[in-house]
C-alpha cells in the first residue's frame, strides 16, 4: 500500500470536521468533545484533538485517527476506510485487495455450486420424503425458493465427486466443511444455506428430517469465509425492511426467521444458537439501534433474552422484548396462534427494563416478608438504572401498589441507591481509562512511548540511551516507532496509527495514546525523559542482581563466587 498517499489523504481531512459529521462536537479548551459512539455515553467523553489529529474516549478507551474512527463506526476494514475518505477528498485510491478477493472467490463459487446441487436434489425423485417433511412444516415452494432450501442425498460422496470433477481441490472442499476426507459432510439432511452480510452463500446448516438423532442441525464450522461469531442469518434480506420499519427483530434460530417471513414479518435476523458477540452487535448496529428480542419462550430463551438484552443496552441500543408463552418458539407460536396474534405481540413489545422487572416477580412468594423485601430491593436496583426521572417515578408507584409498601419508604431507599451510583460513576470517569492493573515499570514504559510519539527528540534520546525495555510488546513498539521515524523522517501519532497494523500492538497503542498526560513543555525535556529511562534501567539492574544472587547460591567454587559478587557490587553502584 502507498503509505505516502495514505498520509496525504489523512492530512487533507481535518479530524474535527470529519468526526463532527457523525457526532456533534463542542470546543472546550484546546480540544473538542462529544458523546462517544462506541459505548453508551451520557457525558461527552470523546475528545478530539485538532493539533494531533486523533480522538480518544476517556471512558471506554477507544482511540485513533480518522481511519480508525471510520473503521470502527462503519465496521469496515482499513482499505475500505482509506478508499472512502480518499473519495471524499477527490483522491484516487485503488483498493489493492484483489488477491484476497480472488482467493475467496473460489470458495464462494464452491458454496454456490453446492447450494444449487442441494436445491436440485430436493426437487428430484429422491427428494420426495424431504418435500413432504417441509410441507408438513408449512414451508411452501415459494419460501423454499426464497431461502434456497435444499437436500443432501443419502449417498456418501455425491457432492465430493461432483466438485472434484469440476477440478476443485479436495483440501479446499475440506476447508469449507463440505467434505470430510473424501466423504460428503452432509448426508441425508435438509440443507439451509447460510449467507454472509452481503447475501452470498458462505455456509450451510443441515437438519435431520426423519428419525431421531442427537445432532439436529449440522452447521458449517469456522472457514475462511464463514466466521461463526460474525455470522447473522438473514442480515442482507432484512436490511431493506429494517430501514422501512426502523427496528430489527432478533431471534434464536433461522427456522423462526423463515416462519416470520412467511407471514410478511421480514425484518428478522437470527444468531443461530451462539451467544451474541461484539462483532454481531456492531453489524446489527448498522441495521438499527432499535432491537426487539424474540427468543424462545423456555427457560433458556428467557436467560438468553436477559443476557443479550443487557449487551445491547450496554452498547447504546433501545431494547424491547416480544415475550412468548408456553415454551413456544416463534415458529411454533405462529403456527399455533396465527399471524394476527404475532403481529399484535410485536406492536405490544415490552421495554427491556419492564421485562426484567416482571421476570424478577415470577416465583416470588408474596406471603413471605423476606421474599417481598428481596424482590423490592432487586426492583429498586433496576429502577435506579433508569435515567428518565418520570419513568422512575412511575415504576416506583407501581412497586408501591404492588407490594403495599409506603411510597415514601421506597423513594428514600431509591435515593440512597442513586447517590451511591453517582459517586461510583464519577470515580469511574476520572479514573484511568482501563481498569487493567499496571505496575510502575509498565506505566513508565508507556509514558516514554507516549513522549516518543510526540517528539522526534525523545525518539533520539531513547535510541541513544540503548535502554532495554523488559517487555516484548513495548520493545516492539519502540522499535516500530524508531523505524517509522528513520524511514519517513518525522513522527506523528495520526500517521503512526495508520502505519501500525498489528492488532495486539494496536490495543496497547490506543491505551498509550489515551493516557492522561499533560502536553506541556515537559514533553520533550531531556531531563524528564532521562529520569524515566533511568527507572527502566534500574529495574533491569535489579533483575540482573537477582539473577546473579541466585547464581552465587549455586556456585561452589569460591573464586567464581568472588567474581560474581564483584559483578553484583558493580551493578549496585550503578543504580
Ligand atoms: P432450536 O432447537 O430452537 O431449533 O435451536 P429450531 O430453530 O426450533 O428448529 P426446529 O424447529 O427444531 O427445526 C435454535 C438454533 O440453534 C442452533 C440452530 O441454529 C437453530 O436454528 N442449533 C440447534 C444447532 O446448531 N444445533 C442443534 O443441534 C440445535
Ligand atoms: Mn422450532
Amino acid at each position: 500500500m502507498d503509505r505516502e498517499l495514505i498520509n496525504e489523504i489523512r492530512e487533507k481531512t481535518d479530524i474535527v470536521e470529519f468526526i463532527g459529521k457523525y457526532i456533534s462536537l463542542t470546543k472546550r479548551g484546546k480540544n473538542y468533545f462529544g458523546l462517544c459512539p462506541f459505548h453508551a455515553d451520557t457525558n461527552p467523553s470523546l475528545s478530539v484533538s485538532r493539533e494531533k489529529q486523533i480522538y480518544k474516549c476517556f471512558v471506554c478507551g477507544e482511540a485513533g485517527n480518522i481511519y480508525n474512527f471510520l473503521m470502527k463506526y462503519e465496521n469496515i476494514d482499513f482499505v475500505e476506510a482509506v478508499s472512502q475518505i480518499a473519495a471524499s477528498v477527490g483522491i484516487e485510491f485503488k483498493k489493492n485487495t484483489k488477491a484476497v478477493v480472488d482467493k475467496n472467490k473460489d470458495l464462494y463459487e464452491i458454496c454456490d455450486l453446492a447450494c444449487k446441487f442441494f436445491q436440485n436434489n430436493l426437487l428430484s425423485h429422491d427428494g420426495i420424503e424431504a418435500r413432504n417433511y417441509l410441507e408438513k412444516r408449512k414451508l411452501n415452494m415459494d419460501i423454499i425458493k426464497e431461502f434456497q432450501i435444499g437436500l443432501s442425498l443419502n449417498k456418501r460422496d455425491k457432492l465430493t465427486s461432483l466438485l472434484i470433477k469440476k477440478d476443485y481441490n479436495i483440501n479446499t472442499l475440506n476447508e469449507l466443511g463440505l467434505t470430510s476426507g473424501e466423504i460428503d459432510t452432509y448426508i441425508n439432511r435438509i440443507i439451509f444455506p447460510l449467507f454472509d452480510i452481503n447475501g452470498k452463500v458462505n455456509g450451510f446448516s443441515g437438519r435431520i428430517y426423519h428419525g431421531e438423532s442427537t445432532n439436529k442441525y449440522l452447521n458449517t464450522k469456522e472457514t475462511p469465509i464463514f466466521k461463526k461469531g460474525e455470522n447473522i442469518f438473514n442480515y442482507k434480506r432484512a436490511k431493506e425492511e429494517v430501514r422501512k420499519c426502523k427496528f430489527v427483530i432478533v431471534m434464536e434460530g433461522f427456522m423462526a426467521v423463515i416462519r416470520a417471513y412467511t407471514i410478511g414479518v421480514k425484518n428478522c435476523i437470527a444468531l443461530m444458537g451462539t451467544s451474541l458477540t461484539t462483532e454481531q452487535i456492531n453489524l446489527i448496529k448498522k441495521l438499527s439501534t432499535n432491537v426487539y428480542l424474540c427468543f424462545d419462550g423456555d427457560k433458556a430463551g428467557i436467560t438468553a433474552t436477559l443476557n443479550n438484552g443487557k449487551k445491547f443496552l450496554d452498547m447504546g441500543f433501545d431494547v424491547k422484548v416480544i415475550p412468548l408463552s408456553d415454551n413456544l418458539d416463534p415458529d411454533d407460536y405462529i403456527i399455533k396462534n396465527g399471524s394476527e396474534k404475532f403481529y399484535s405481540l410485536i406492536s405490544s413489545a415490552v421495554n427491556f427494563n419492564d421485562y426484567k422487572i416482571k421476570n424478577l416477580k415470577s416465583g416470588v412468594n408474596f406471603n413471605s416478608p423476606e421474599e417481598i423485601s428481596g424482590y423490592i430491593n432487586s426492583v429498586l436496583k433496576e429502577i435506579s438504572l433508569e435515567t428518565d426521572a418520570i419513568k422512575r417515578e412511575i415504576m416506583l408507584k407501581n412497586l408501591a401498589t404492588e407490594t403495599n409498601v409506603w411510597y415514601n419508604t421506597l423513594e428514600k431507599k431509591l435515593n440512597e441507591l442513586l447517590s451511591e451510583k453517582r459517586v461510583s460513576n464519577t470515580t469511574f470517569v476520572t479514573r484511568d481509562v482501563k481498569t487493567r492493573k499496571k505496575d510502575k515499570y509498565e506505566k513508565t514504559m508507556q509514558e516514554i512511548i507516549y513522549y516518543m510519539l510526540n517528539s522526534s527528540k525523545v525518539i533520539n534520546l531513547v535510541i541513544s540511551s540503548k535502554v532495554y525495555f523488559p517487555s516484548q510488546v513495548y520493545r516492539t513498539l519502540v522499535r516500530e516507532i524508531s523505524y517509522f521515524y528513520e524511514k519517513f523522517g518525522y513522527i506523528n501519532i495520526a500517521d503512526f496509527l495508520s502505519y501500525e497494523s498489528d492488532l495486539e500492538l494496536k490495543k496497547y497503542l490506543s491505551e498509550i495514546i489515551s493516557l492522561d498526560i499533560r502536553d506541556d513543555e515537559t514533553k520533550d525535556d531531556s531531563m524528564v525523559i532521562l529520569e524515566l529511562l533511568k527507572v527502566i534501567e534500574d529495574y533491569n539492574i535489579a533483575l540482573e542482581i537477582k539473577r546473579l544472587e541466585k547464581l552465587i547460591m549455586n556456585e561452589v567454587d569460591p573464586i567464581e563466587q568472588a567474581k560474581i559478587s564483584n559483578e553484583i557490587m558493580k551493578l549496585k553502584l550503578r543504580s
